[in-house]
């Protein structure tokens, strides 16, 4: 059991469970100054239950608490102060955490409960930009933390890969395209060529039809539209797989929308048959006034199906195939829109499960106060931004350390680790702003900061020839923030988990990386032959938790660098 755990039980018992455990659990404070103790229980609110004064209940309160783990209870005004039996409580914790190795904060809150993850869902054709990078490390993460509370994570990669467009690109290919420049440069090629088209639309206007004549025999399965679709298709995939790997990320689905192609008729009679559909200007829609919200499309004037079409389909379809706990969707925050309308308008076919759908949300990626746009022409490719990261890393480790061994696999953990901690750190609904040299800052908030902070316990623990043996407490006052920081791991990850919150998990391990930062400024762990095997246990510690934290965040913990 956790520390606060076992404050939250004895009060539980001591108040005679007048109030929720839960409740009691919220309530538990860290006090803002060590001489308070460890944990701060304030009493008022149990005042009007008890009937008695707050400071009369914390008087009663510390006479009836006890517990092995506790040294003493203190009131002090309206507060009950506890402070832990310190050199108990750091071999329990450190004992926990060097026999658990990376399973220490393993829970079965999820009850193995399938959790779908709509995730980067890059469209075809077209740059993969920063929105579904950050969709991609955030998705990501919530499935590392996810699985690590008992849930089980499905990646899906729910590609851009129908619509009219498609029929555009066909026409444009086949009028101005060059196999081989399309081979080499799939993206940038097919971009131009969609934005030559566009240009030439101006001047012909019958081109638009043309357009609109390909996308039809894509979609009746005629032979050359669908060949060159699944071309373009598999190579833009490809393109997008260089990024995931060299993320190091990958997915369990890759089924995109035009995968809900033959899926689509059932929701379109579903909601016939329940009298949802109106014909608007041509268009079918389901009105929406009562939920507050505008009309969503779900057929065009000329019968093409729409981007909420599929979306309706494949949440039926996850449903049916997951019988999802929870069905996440990590898409930037310009879509709540369209994700409050398909809820809504699966809540009115009466699938109940659809109050299990959550809109993971964020910011956009800012570039000195301005939005990041793959402007017209340019593309601001983003494998481009990861080599440059792993670029500077590399640059890094020569000057710091030349002879480190696999010297280019490390810069690229550091250098991509430092781009998605910066994506991870700050609240997703948040803008944030994009700078690499401060991303790949070895002091300040960032990966390279924590993977540098575990780096270097590795290192002292080789230097002083550590190896597991009896676990002993650590009986350093200044040990102490670090030990009551480890304890809070698990429940840190249950609360990233419950709230879809990566950001605390990587406050976390910056927390625990200057609180051993200070520690290693303050004591001579080596130095002391009698204390020298507890420091290490503890650094020992210290370094499993470090390692395991950034893996929840998708990073990579290199021993050395
Ligand atoms: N491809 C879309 C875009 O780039 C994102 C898809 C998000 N997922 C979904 N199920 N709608 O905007």
């Amino acid at each position: 059991m956790n520390y606060k755990d076992i404050f939250a039980n004895e009060l539980y018992h001591a108040i005679e469970k007048k109030v929720e455990y839960e409740i009691i659990m919220k309530r538990i404070e860290k006090p803002s100054q060590e001489s308070y103790g460890d944990f701060a229980f304030p009493c008022f609110d149990l005042a009007k239950i008890m009937r008695r004064s707050p400071q009369q209940i914390a008087q009663e309160l510390a006479e009836k608490v006890e517990h092995p783990a506790i040294e003493r209870c203190e009131p002090v005004g309206a507060y009950l102060n506890i402070y832990l039996e310190k050199s108990d409580a750091s071999s329990a914790v450190i004992g926990k955490i060097l026999e658990g190795g990376k399973s220490y904060g393993t829970s079965d809150v999820g009850q193995g409960g399938k959790v779908p993850i709509d995730m980067s869902s890059p469209n075809i054709a077209k740059p993969f930009s920063m929105g579904h990078l950050r969709s991609t490390v955030i998705g990501n993460s919530l499935a590392l933390i996810l699985y690590k509370i008992g849930y089980e994570p499905v990646r899906i990669n729910h590609l851009g890969d129908w619509g009219t467009q498609f029929g555009k690109l066909i026409a444009a290919y086949l009028k101005w395209g060059d196999e081989e420049k399309v081979r080499q440069n799939t993206i940038k090629e097919l971009l131009t060529l969609y934005i030559k088209f566009h240009e030439e639309i101006e001047k012909d206007a019958a081109l638009e039809d043309e357009g609109r004549g390909w996308f039809k025999r894509l979609e009746d399965g005629d032979e050359q539209a669908v060949a060159l679709w699944k071309w373009f298709r598999e190579e833009s995939l490809q393109e997008f797989n260089r990024i995931y790997d060299l993320m190091d990320i990958s997915f369990d689905s890759t089924n995109g929308e035009a995968f809900y192609n033959d899926k689509m008729d059932r929701v379109v009679d579903l909601l016939n048959d329940k009298g949802f559909l109106k014909e608007s200007e041509g268009a079918l829609v389901v009105e929406m006034e009562d939920d507050n919200l505008p009309p969503c499309l779900i057929k065009k004037k000329d019968g093409a199906t729409l981007y909420a079409t599929r979306d309706l389909a494949a949440a039926i379809y996850r449903y049916e195939t997951y019988r999802f706990s929870q069905s996440l969707y990590v898409v930037g925050n310009e879509q709540s829109l369209h994700f409050k309308q398909l809820i809504e308008v699966l809540k009115k076919l009466e699938f109940d499960w659809a109050d299990h759908m959550h809109h993971i949300s964020f910011g956009m990626m800012l570039k000195d106060g301005k939005k990041m746009s793959t402007r017209k022409g340019k593309v601001v490719l983003l494998e481009e931004v990861l080599e440059e990261a792993i670029q500077l890393a590399n640059v890094n480790i020569e000057s710091k350390n030349p002879t480190l061994q696999n010297k280019s696999m490390i810069a690229q953990h550091v250098g991509v680790g430092a781009v998605m901690f910066h994506d991870l750190k700050n609240d997703r609904r948040n803008d944030i702003d994009f700078s690499l040299e401060s991303m790949l800052r070895v002091e300040g908030e960032t990966g390279p900061y924590v993977q540098y902070t575990n780096a270097r316990a590795c290192s002292i623990l080789r230097k002083g020839q550590y190896s597991q043996g009896e676990v002993q407490g650590v009986d350093d006052e200044q040990a102490w923030p670090i030990i009551m920081l480890l304890n809070d791991f698990p429940e840190v990850i249950q609360r990233a988990g419950r709230d879809y919150d990566p950001s605390l998990v990587a406050k976390y391990v910056l927390d625990l990386s200057r609180s051993f930062n200070k520690y290693y400024g303050q004591v001579r762990i080596l130095d002391d032959k009698l204390q020298k095997e507890a420091r290490l246990n503890l650094v020992a510690a210290v370094s499993v938790v470090l390692t395991e934290g950034l893996r929840l965040l998708g990073l990579h913990a290199p021993q050395e660098m």
